[in-house]
């Protein structure tokens, strides 16, 4: 046994120490939950691989023993109005990271919720997952921790092979170019001026003048925020879907008036978003008609753009759109899709900010379509922890500072990414999530059928499940209810309840959730 080996234990003892001082509650009691903290460890110091996925200092079961939020967090989160602000209003707890394990999310209370939204879609192996923290004892993380790169002019050593390895080795099909950035919008924003620039290279060439080459005109206008240097170009999206909230990706958003009210906008075009019947399979003529009028509609929206000058550059869509409402559309109409773009000759982005990394049950939501050449643009970030797109060789940029800002993204997250990707590979992620997937859906469905009146259109890809509750009043009082059963939910579009779990949530996980989801239903 290694001396490392023999250390073992007495490491365990160490993170054995209780991390909070619990009371039995009559929630614990109903639950039969063990308040006490256990290690699953099955965590091998001396391997580079871990032996099975409970090698989290995870609880046996949720546990809540205040409400939620509890005093501790109305205090701080009164501090924080009361002081400098610096969150965005909308918490429900505030949280305490370090006691934080695995899928369970602690609160400054001494609560543990099992996190089924994992910071908004965002968290990709839980909490304090041991190989993520024993990154930062690298030197090569210690350097991108200390010193963040402003890559667009001075990308470090090796740069060039950690993407290789990194986004390089998890690339859709078919894309074989890749632009980091910092969030989610940033991938859009830049996404979007990708596909400006190359529809206004294209026109100039269809001119006869090169690609790149600007006429006087051209040069002075664009100071005046004027046409011809400024284009007249829009990007098209979809009713009800969510890209972002900076100035050019909020035009492209169509999820609540909320994110857009007091915000100039672009006058950009919309196009509908299939309303489909659940079950997807018991509805499928219907579901194609739907699409169908759809696609026409996407093509009439080019078309009347072009008449009136505006030229689309691009169209935008999410495989599942998430903050409108987990609403999905079948292959087929992203095929569609495709194919007109292709005809029309617009940039296709897919937008996989929230859907990408695994936790579809693909790796990219859009491998499901089963398209014949890749989207133009796929954007990521969330999961990723990096944020940026993918794009093809056609839309490489040919001039400096097209595509450009300080940081352009951030090495040491793209550190994490890449061994994210490797404990996904190394411990079967992507096979348990699809299995976890399955069932949450399967018990979402059986949830909807018991309670029909409540719960209605479970649907999911992976772990990307959701329902509909009857009403938004309703929604809110279970996703109260579920915290104080100890488990954390997320809301998206009207009336939905979305699960956006953590990489590292399983089928034993998806059945507590669905425990404790029967209890909040047979008491509404
Ligand atoms: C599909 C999609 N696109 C874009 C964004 C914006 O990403 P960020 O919040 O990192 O700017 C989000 C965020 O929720 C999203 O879900």
């Amino acid at each position: 046994m290694s001396f490392s080996r023999m250390l073992a234990p007495l490491r365990r003892l160490g993170r054995l120490t209780p991390l909070a001082k619990h009371t039995t509650t009559l929630q614990q009691k109903a639950f039969k939950s063990d308040v006490a903290y256990y290690y699953y460890d099955n965590y091998d110091d001396d391997d580079d691989t871990t032996t099975n996925q409970n090698y989290f200092s995870e609880p046996a079961a949720p546990f809540v023993h205040t409400a939620i939020p509890g005093p501790e967090s109305l205090k701080e989160l009164q501090e924080m109005a009361d002081g400098w602000g610096g969150t965005g209003s909308a918490a429900d707890f505030v949280a305490d990271i370090e006691n934080s394990a695995g899928c369970y999310i602690a609160d400054v209370d001494g609560n543990m919720l099992l996190d089924c939204f994992g910071q908004i879609a965002s968290l990709p192996l839980g909490y304090n997952h041991p190989e993520l923290m024993k990154l930062l004892d690298t030197q090569e993380m210690k350097l991108a921790q200390v010193h963040r790169s402003a890559l667009g002019m001075f990308p470090p050593k090796d740069w060039g092979k950690l993407i290789e390895r990194s986004l390089g080795a998890v690339a859709p099909d078919g894309l074989t170019k890749v632009q980091t950035m910092a969030c989610g919008s940033a991938a859009n924003e830049n996404a979007f001026k990708v596909a400006f620039i190359a529809a206004a290279s294209k026109n100039r060439e269809a001119e006869g003048r090169g690609a790149d080459e600007f006429s006087d005109e051209d040069r002075a206008s664009c100071m005046l925020n004027a046409s011809p240097g400024c284009s007249e170009m829009v990007i098209l999206s979809f009713e009800g879907a969510f890209h972002g909230r900076t100035m050019g990706c909020l035009s492209a958003t169509r999820s609540k008036d909320i994110h857009k009210l007091d915000v100039p906008a672009f006058d950009w075009p919309m196009a509908p978003f299939p309303k489909l019947q659940y079950p997807l399979e018991d509805n499928e003529a219907s579901n194609r008609a739907e699409e169908a009028r759809c696609i026409t509609q996407v093509r009439k929206a080019i078309g009347s753009a072009a008449g009136t000058g505006q030229q689309v550059a691009a169209v935008i869509v999410e495989p599942i759109q998430a903050e409108g409402g987990d609403r999905h559309a079948s292959p087929w109409f992203f095929q569609q899709l495709q194919a007109v773009t292709k005809e029309t000759g617009v940039v296709l982005i897919v937008d996989e900010v929230q859907t990408g990394v695994v936790s579809s049950g693909h790796y990219w939501a859009h491998e499901a379509w089963g398209l014949e050449s890749p989207p133009d643009i796929v954007t990521f970030s969330k999961k990723a922890q990096i944020a940026g797109y993918y794009y093809t060789e056609e839309l490489q940029m040919t001039l400096p500072y097209r595509i450009y800002n300080t940081w352009m993204g951030d090495p040491a997250k793209l550190l994490i990414f890449d061994k994210v990707n490797q404990i996904v590979a190394s411990d079967g992620l992507m096979e348990s999530t699809q299995e976890a997937g399955i069932t949450l859906l399967d018990g979402l469905t059986t949830l909807a059928a018991e309670y029909p009146d409540h719960f209605y259109d479970a649907r999911g890809a992976g772990t990307l499940c959701a329902v509909n509750v009857s009403s938004a009043e309703l929604r809110a009082e279970v996703l109260a209810a579920m915290r104080q059963q100890g488990v954390l939910l997320g809301a998206c579009g009207d009336s939905a309840i979305r699960f956006r779990p953590p990489l590292t949530f399983t089928k034993e996980h998806a059945e507590i959730v669905l425990d404790r989801f029967h209890v909040v239903a047979a008491a509404l």
